[in-house]
Order: C-alpha cells, then structure tokens, then sequence
C-alpha cells in the first residue's frame, strides 16, 4: 500500500487514523454484525452516534446549548438557497459580502428570494478576485434581514483573517473550506455552515450549526425538507439522515478532539502556511502567489509558475514523487495547494524540499 501526499480542495485528505478505524470497524461495527451503513437510523446505535457528532462539534467550537447542530445534504450549495429561503421573501433585503466564486453562487441563490446588497465586492475584471475587504470598506445596508460572507475562499485561495462586526446585524458564514482549522470566533455569528469533505470528513453531510434565537425568526411554512425549524425539531432525522459520511465526521471530529483540539490545529496549520508561503517568497519569482499577502489563504495556497508549461511540469514531477492533487482551479491556472487538517506538517516539509529542487532544476 502507498499512501500519497494529497493537497486535493474537497473531497479531500482524510486522517489516516480515521480511516484505519473506518476499515477495522466495516464489517461489524459496535457488535451489530454489520457496518453503519446497514443498521437503521432508527436504531440505539446509530442514534447515539449520531447525538455524539453533534455534541462533539458544538465541544470543539465552543458553542453552549443555544446552538442547535443540524446534519444537511445537498452540500454547501443547497444552504445558498436554505438560508434565504427560510428568511427572505415579501420584499426583504440581505446584505452579501462578494469575495469570491462561491459567495457569487450563494448571492445568485439568495437574489431568487429577495434583494441582495453587497457591503462590499472584490471582483476585479474578469472575474478575478484577489483580496478580503478591510472592516472599514464595509458598507452595509440598513435594512438587511442579515450579513452573508465565505470566509475562506477555496478558489481564490484569499481568507478573512478578522470577523466582520456586522453591526447587530446576524452574521451568517459558509465556512467550508476553513472550518476547524484554528479557533474561530463562532459565537459572533448566529449561522455558519460547511459542507464537510475538507476538513471535516467525506462529502454528503453539510453541517449547518444555527443559534436558537435566530431559528425561532426563520419561516414555518416551507417544503419539509428546506426549513430549518423540521431539521431541528426532528434533530436531523426527518428523514434517512447520511450515516456513513455522518459516521466518518464523528470519527475526525474525535481525532480533532484527540490531538489537541483548534489550539493544535492552529498550531500546525500555521507552520504549514508559513512554510510554504516562505518558499514562494523566497524563489526570487519563480513561484508568485496569487493573492495579496494579507489576505492569503492558510487552507488553500494558490501560486504560479513563470509559464503554464512549467506550472504542467510541476504537477506531473510532483505526481511523480508522490505528491498529487496540485494543479490549480481551472479558472485560475497555477498550482493550488489545500492544506487541510489532514495534511500534516511533515507532508509540507516534504513539498517544500520538493519546490526547491523543482526550481533549483527548472529555474
Ligand atoms: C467555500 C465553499 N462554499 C461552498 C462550496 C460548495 O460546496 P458543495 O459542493 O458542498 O455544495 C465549496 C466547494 O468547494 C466551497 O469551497
């Protein structure tokens, strides 16, 4: 067996405790004679795995019992719709805040329920976007129901490195791409959602963690399997809820726990960071970073080669030494390195000595 060094942006690495517990307990998990995907979700097994999920994540984030945990599909996109779904229509208004392509996804969304503003919009022509906005550059709109931003843009490889002050204002973040890197400021913010194949397990779950006091605003009359209100009354499980990816995401929500909690995860994500962007600043321009340098992404680490034929030779070299998933967004071009949670300082510490000689030998 050869395990590789994966920076792929979602689905993504997964750590290998994770998955050796996952292969061990296949066949017969927790005595059942069977695997989680085969008990019932009605079932006392799966009821109390499912229960610890959400007490584990609520524990890592530091969130109180306020916070209700829901377990969602669809991904991430369906919450651009759920969100102004739930709290929009009869004319109201949301403010967006535009810096990247999946907050212009979520806006494309929200416009179907009601107007959309945008305290602030970093695209540049031709759709690029390079940049987070400062606080002082936010203009937000008086009358919006709420304020929308992604904070960490997996494409653009740009991440807020603040929490808006939205004013009073609830403050609602897609936070797939960055979720559980370091300790975040959650209890500034009444909703934040992410899909989990980054850095919380496999793809088909989203977690959508809501403050209670913002639930109680959101709409009663929607289809069953849209309103916030049924996902939490019935705790997730309206109807057949993911197990296995459920299950996965308790498994790395326990690893996380285990190995030090955000503090470490802050710990060894920054020296990740730090690493690789020393050796993009420090190639004389061989490798030059996309964004600019205080809003540079910790999670997903965008840089370019002097040519595309040369970014082509860096992915396909890199592949060769066992370091795969490196090509940039296709938009984008370049190299895209995610360092997700499972991506562990030693990969990085590998990649670089890689990055060096790939320049000592191309440069
Ligand atoms: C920040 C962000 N938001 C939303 C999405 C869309 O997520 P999903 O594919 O789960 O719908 C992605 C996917 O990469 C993302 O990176």
């Amino acid at each position: 067996m050869k395990r590789v060094i994966n920076f792929a942006a979602g689905p993504a690495a997964i750590p290998l405790e994770v998955l050796e517990q996952a292969q061990a307990e296949m066949l017969d998990w927790k005595g059942t004679g069977c695997s989680v995907m085969e008990v019932s979700h009605r079932g006392k097994e799966y009821d109390a795995l499912h229960h610890e999920a959400m007490d584990l994540f609520r524990e890592i984030a530091g969130m109180g019992p306020e916070w209700k945990i829901l377990f969602t599909t669809g991904g991430a996109s369906t919450q651009f719709l759920m969100l102004p779904m739930n709290y929009l229509g009869d004319g109201k208004e949301a403010d967006y805040i535009s810096t990247g392509n999946w907050s212009k996804a979520a806006i494309k969304e929200a416009k179907r329920f009601g107007t959309i503003t945008m305290p602030a919009n970093m695209e540049l022509e031709g759709g690029v976007f390079h940049a987070i906005p400062k606080q002082s550059e936010l203009k937000f709109n008086p009358k919006a129901e709420y304020v929308h931003y992604t904070t960490n843009n997996t494409i653009m490889g740009t991440e807020f490195h603040y929490t808006p002050d939205a004013h009073g204002k609830p403050l609602i973040a897609d936070m797939s791409s960055d979720i559980f890197s370091r300790p975040m400021e959650f209890n500034k913010h009444s909703m934040i959602y992410a899909g989990a194949q980054k850095n919380l397990g496999p793809s088909g779950v989203t977690v959508v963690a809501i403050k209670e006091d913002f639930l109680a605003k959101a709409k009663e009359d929607l289809p069953t399997m849209m309103s916030y209100k049924i996902f939490n009354e019935h705790d997730s499980m309206f109807n057949t809820p993911p197990c296995f990816s459920i299950y996965i995401l308790d498994l790395v929500l326990q690893w996380i726990k285990k190995n030090g909690g955000l503090e470490e995860r802050q710990r060894v994500n920054d020296a990740k960071q730090k690493l690789i962007y020393a050796t993009v600043d420090g190639s004389g321009g061989f490798y030059k970073g996309s964004a600019e340098k205080d809003s540079r992404s910790w999670m997903n680490i965008d840089f370019k080669l002097p040519s595309p034929e040369l970014d082509e030779k860096f992915v396909k070299d890199a592949k060769a030494a066992g370091i795969v998933q490196t090509k940039g967004y296709r938009t984008m071009g370049g190299i895209r390195l995610s360092c997700y949670n499972a991506v562990s300082l030693k990969d990085v510490e590998t990649t670089v000595a890689f990055m060096k000689d790939f320049q000592q030998k191309n440069g």
